[in-house]
């Protein structure tokens, strides 16, 4: 850097837009037509696969949000509209494979799941699970003490965007000595949740304390994002870290 640069704070170069290819699976989002807060219609969710699949991704797990109070889905409805998309998309032609799992909210209901056996997972067993965003749930212990005694691997969703963990570092070594696996929203990263959530996903790349990254893509605005912000610095970084997507 000249002395010029330095004086005066030239920016460096932006760098190369990446190709979200590298990522292989996104095991995180809402395409599923019609039963979340995500794609409304199979129109919607066909654009969005092909989005994906224009990005350079060979698979996606879609994950609608099983939550008592709002969304009742079941395994039986997830796979019946997995089998609606998987038709379309053959006959669309588009060369993308599918699977369906779950974001499962922790409310009273879940626990119960967990002992019976019936969640839906992706890959290894793992199991996406996500918390209120309000205040720290109570007996987190014991859910995870019964996903894993019941053979399940506990990946907890977007951890950047709790509130309550934001000025608690010690707080995620807890989780991960305890054998719950992480996941990252890559639109934290480019400031879609506010300054506060993408400081702490920086702090997460920054530190190696992530194990997947996803889209939770409800929209095609979303993959719009995270294009427009594909040379980003932080998803340069995120292909320094052994993110388990490429063992999807
Ligand atoms: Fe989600």
């Amino acid at each position: 850097m000249s002395i010029f640069s330095k004086l005066f704070g030239k920016k460096s170069p932006p760098l190369d837009p990446i190709d979200f290819g590298y990522f292989g699976a996104d095991m995180h989002s809402h395409l599923l037509p019609g039963i979340d807060d995500g794609s409304k219609s199979m129109e919607e969710s066909m654009g969005m696969i092909l989005k994906f699949s224009r990005m350079g991704y060979r698979k996606l797990f879609m994950t609608p949000h099983i939550m008592e109070d709002y969304y009742r889905n079941t395994p039986e409805i997830i796979h019946g509209k997995l089998e609606e998309v998987r038709k379309e998309v053959k006959e669309f032609g588009m060369e993308i494979e599918l699977g369906a799992a779950a974001e499962y909210y922790y409310d009273e209901t879940l626990i119960d799941k967990v002992k019976g056996k019936e969640l839906l997972t992706f890959g290894d067993n793992y199991v996406l699970f996500e918390y209120a965003f309000g205040a720290e749930p109570q007996r987190i212990t014991s859910l995870i003490f019964e996903m894993k005694t019941n053979g399940y691997r506990p990946v907890l969703a977007h951890y950047e965007r709790y509130p309550y963990y934001h000025n608690q570092p010690e707080k995620i070594q807890e989780y991960r000595d305890n054998g719950v696996l992480i996941q990252l929203n890559l639109l934290s990263l480019c400031g879609h949740y506010g300054p506060f959530v993408e400081k702490q996903a920086k702090y997460l790349v920054d530190n190696g304390l992530i194990d997947f990254v996803g889209s939770d893509c409800h929209r095609i605005e979303h993959l719009q994002i995270l294009e427009k912000n594909a040379s980003n610095p932080y998803f340069h970084k995120l292909k320094e870290l052994n993110l388990l997507n490429q063992s999807l």
